[in-house]
């Protein structure tokens, strides 16, 4: 059996208590946190950069998986492993050479990630799985927090996890980020995705709280 991980995105913490917030999920069994880096180009708004993970690499253990909504991702890989990145998941649509990205995040000792836009077709991981650990299915367009589960993703994700198996790759995490919360995280588990990235139904209110509940529901 895979092991589920539930994965708060930081883009709806409070940045003021960030650490402290990190430090309480770890403390009730978090070990993964998503940290979602916008370029204002790829997606409308900017987030925050290298500065910040660096700083909160000092603060936390959690495996930093950092998704690079951001043009020219390749120019950030040896920065984003210095700020202490453990996964590197980049946009297809951002990658022009994205065999040579993948391989450039491997070669700087990082895991690698790909992620597909809702409108992006699973096609274009055919000659990549090799070089890939992690993908990322868009289960909203990407850039802000709090948008819903766009539905016709669940087809997406059970044809991801066929397409995987048959390829003789079955242990490529699947990732789902967008719209995932307490209605909707069945629908995703049964599609085959295991790892749920959660930006407000974490973070609205107490972030440790609310990651308990959560995790009680995938048990
Ligand atoms: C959106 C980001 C997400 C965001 C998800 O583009 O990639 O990681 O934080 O937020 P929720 O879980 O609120 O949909
Ligand atoms: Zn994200």
């Amino acid at each position: 059996e895979r092991e589920i991980i539930l994965n708060p995105s930081i883009l709806s913490a409070d940045f003021t208590v960030l650490g402290e917030q990190l430090k309480a999920l770890e403390a009730c069994g978090c070990r993964w946190v998503h940290i979602d880096v916008m370029d204002g180009t790829f997606v409308p708004p900017v987030s925050f950069g290298e500065p910040v993970i660096t700083s909160i690499r000092k603060k936390s253990g959690l495996f930093f998986d950092v998704h690079m909504m951001t043009e020219h991702p390749d120019t950030h890989i040896d920065a984003l492993k210095k700020a202490g990145a453990d996964l590197v998941c980049v946009h297809a649509e951002a990658c022009t050479h994205l065999d040579r990205v993948l391989g450039a995040i491997r070669e700087a000792g990082m895991r690698t990630g790909v992620a597909l836009n809702p409108a992006t077709p699973l096609s274009v991981l055919d000659y990549v799985l090799d070089k890939t650990d992690m993908v990322l299915v868009m289960t909203v367009n990407p850039g802000f927090g709090g948008q819903s589960y766009l539905p016709a993703m669940t087809g997406k994700i059970r044809a991801l996890r066929n397409m995987l198996e048959k390829a003789g790759h079955p242990d490529i995490r699947i990732e789902v980020d967008g719209g995932i919360n307490a209605g909707t995280l069945q629908t995703v588990l049964d599609a085959g995705a295991d790892v749920l990235v959660m930006g407000s139904a974490v973070f609205q209110g107490d972030p440790a709280e609310n990651f308990r509940k959560m995790q009680a529901l995938v048990r």
